[in-house]
């Protein structure tokens, strides 16, 4: 199939606690479309590696992990060998153990499959970080979310405390920082902003403003594309 025959997808980018969870969700309602939230690969293949013993530098067995990675999806709720692990997934230490393993060249192939698997009808949001850029590069619409260290620590501190889990600020800033330094450094797959993507700063957006202007880009990239 031709890349312009193919569903459409709108690829939202971004460094860790951008909001783009929130965001790239609630876009995706509003249009009906599929979301694919590509972190919660990487951390199902993180918690994967963790309860076989696997260690998070063993290329080759956590590739092999990915590759036949028995998750789903369903009503909100992730699961992992038919367990739920929608909270446990979500966890800081998870998230650390996701972005190790994200390095790793072979790992990030054996999910290339199962991320494009999710491009049906009508559409896709596609929330990661090299959505744009790698795995969807003919996405409609590209947007890069971003927003300073502080907001992204406080977004990621309420969002721990709400699920109940201990939060520190000193702490979440310095993992933060960390994340986004291993994120932009790897040689695979580096977080920058795709060729073409709507750089938005949500450090003073409401999450809805960031829905409404992605919607309005979107609508914006459609007539673009019919007056082709
Ligand atoms: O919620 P947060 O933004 O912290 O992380 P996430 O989106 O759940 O992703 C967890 C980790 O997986 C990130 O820190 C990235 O290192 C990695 N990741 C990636 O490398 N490529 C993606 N497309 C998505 C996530």
């Amino acid at each position: 199939m031709s890349g312009l025959l193919k569903f459409p997808v709108i690829s939202i980018d971004g460094p860790t606690a951008s909001g783009k969870g929130t965001v790239a969700h609630r876009v995706a309602k509003q249009l009906g479309f599929h979301y694919l939230d590509s972190g919660a690969l990487y951390r199902l293949t993180a918690l994967s590696a963790l309860r076989n013993g696997v260690a998070l530098s063993d290329e080759q067995a956590i590739a092999a992990l990915g590759r036949v990675l028995p998750c789903r999806f369903d009503k909100g709720h992730v699961y992992l060998a038919g367990d739920d692990v929608t909270d446990e997934v979500r966890q800081e230490e998870i998230g650390v153990a996701a972005s190790k393993i994200a390095v790793l060249p072979l790992v990030r192939k054996a999910l290339v499959e199962l991320q494009v698997s999710f491009r049906q009808a009508p559409g896709l949001v596609a929330d990661g970080r090299d959505m744009g850029t790698v795995i969807f590069p003919d996405a409609l619409q590209k947007v890069f979310l971003t927003a300073s260290v502080e907001a992204r620590a406080n977004r990621r501190y309420k969002q721990l405390i709400e699920k109940g889990f201990p939060a520190n600020m000193e702490d979440l800033v310095k993992d933060l920082e960390e994340r986004d330094a291993r994120d932009m450094a790897r040689t695979a797959a580096p977080l920058k902003p795709a060729p073409g993507a709507f750089i938005l700063d949500t450090s003073h957006l409401t999450a809805n403003e960031a829905v409404h202007q992605i919607l309005s880009l979107y609508a914006q990239a459609l007539r673009n594309q019919s007056a082709i």
